[in-house]
C-alpha cells in the first residue's frame, strides 16, 4: 500500500470565528475540539503513515490534548500565512507522496480520502478533493452591485486534504514563498508554476469551519449522525 504522510496547518488564530481561542481549539463533540477530530480521522486513515501538525510559536492548548501523545504524530511550528505553516510542515516529511488538510475540516471521511488518494495515484497526478458551485455567481461592482453573472460551469471551490509528489509541492511552495506569491492554497503554487492539478469531486460536508455558523453546523451534523 501506497503510504502517505499528512501536513495539517494549524497555527491560524480563527480571526473570522471571533472566539477567545483559535477556532481549532473549539470544543465539537463533548471532551473533543476540532483539531482533535482532524487529526483522529487522519490517525485512523490506514494508508497515513504520519502526522505532521503546524502549530503557532505562542500555542500553549496543543499539549494540553490527549493525542498531542500519539505515536504517529508529530508537531513543528507555523508561519505567518497558511502557505508558510504548510511549507514548515511539509519539511518534516518523508513519504513520496504527501497530503496537506485544514485543521478546521473535521468532518472529511474516508470516502473522501480514498477517492483523492486513488485519483492521484492512478492519474500518477496532484490533485485537490472540490465541489462544482450549485449557485448562480454574481460579480460585484466594487459599491456592491452586480456587475455580471459569471459562467458557472467551470467554476469549483477548493477543499482539502490536497494531494501532490513530497518534491513537486516542496519547489512549488518555496518558489511561491520566494516570489513573496499569497497562495492561499497548495494548488495555487502549483498553478503558478504550470503545474497539472487535478479536480476530484468531494463532499459538501467536508466544509471548513470559520464561523459561528459553521461550528453550529458541524455539531448539528456530529449529534445527527451519533
Ligand atoms: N493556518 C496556519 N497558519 C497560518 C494561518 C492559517 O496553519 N498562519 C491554518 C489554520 O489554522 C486553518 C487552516 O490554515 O487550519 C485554514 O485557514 P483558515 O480557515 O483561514 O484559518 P484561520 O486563518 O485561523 O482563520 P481566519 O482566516 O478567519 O483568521
Ligand atoms: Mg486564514
Amino acid at each position: 500500500m501506497q503510504l502517505f504522510d499528512a501536513v495539517v496547518p494549524a497555527a491560524g488564530v480563527g480571526r473570522r470565528m471571533g472566539s477567545t481561542v483559535p477556532k481549532q481549539y473549539l470544543e465539537l463533540l463533548p471532551g473533543k475540539c476540532i483539531l482533535e477530530l482532524t487529526l483522529e480521522k487522519l490517525l485512523n486513515y490506514p494508508a497515513i503513515h504520519q502526522v505532521i501538525v503546524a502549530l503557532s510559536a505562542d500555542d500553549k492548548l496543543f499539549s494540553t490534548l490527549s493525542i498531542s501523545k500519539h505515536p504517529r504524530l508529530y508537531t513543528v511550528t507555523g508561519g505567518a500565512e497558511r502557505a508558510d505553516s504548510v511549507l514548515c510542515g511539509l519539511k518534516a516529511t518523508q513519504t513520496k507522496w504527501v497530503l496537506v488538510h485544514d485543521a478546521a475540516r473535521p468532518l472529511i471521511s474516508t470516502a473522501d480520502l480514498d477517492a483523492l488518494t486513488q485519483a492521484c495515484l492512478a492519474e500518477d497526478c496532484g490533485g485537490i478533493l472540490a465541489l462544482r458551485s450549485v449557485d448562480t455567481l454574481k460579480l460585484s461592482t466594487a459599491s456592491q452591485t452586480i456587475a455580471r453573472t459569471v459562467p458557472r460551469e467551470q467554476i469549483w471551490r477548493a477543499q482539502t486534504p490536497q494531494c501532490f509528489k513530497r518534491e513537486q509541492l516542496l519547489q512549488a511552495l518555496t518558489q511561491a514563498s520566494a516570489q513573496g506569491l499569497k497562495v492561499t492554497d497548495e494548488a495555487s503554487a502549483l498553478e503558478v508554476m504550470g503545474m497539472p492539478c487535478q479536480l476530484v469531486p468531494g463532499s459538501a460536508l467536508n466544509f471548513k469551519i470559520t464561523t459561528p455558523e459553521d461550528l453550529l453546523l458541524a455539531k448539528a451534523i456530529l449529534s445527527y449522525g451519533s
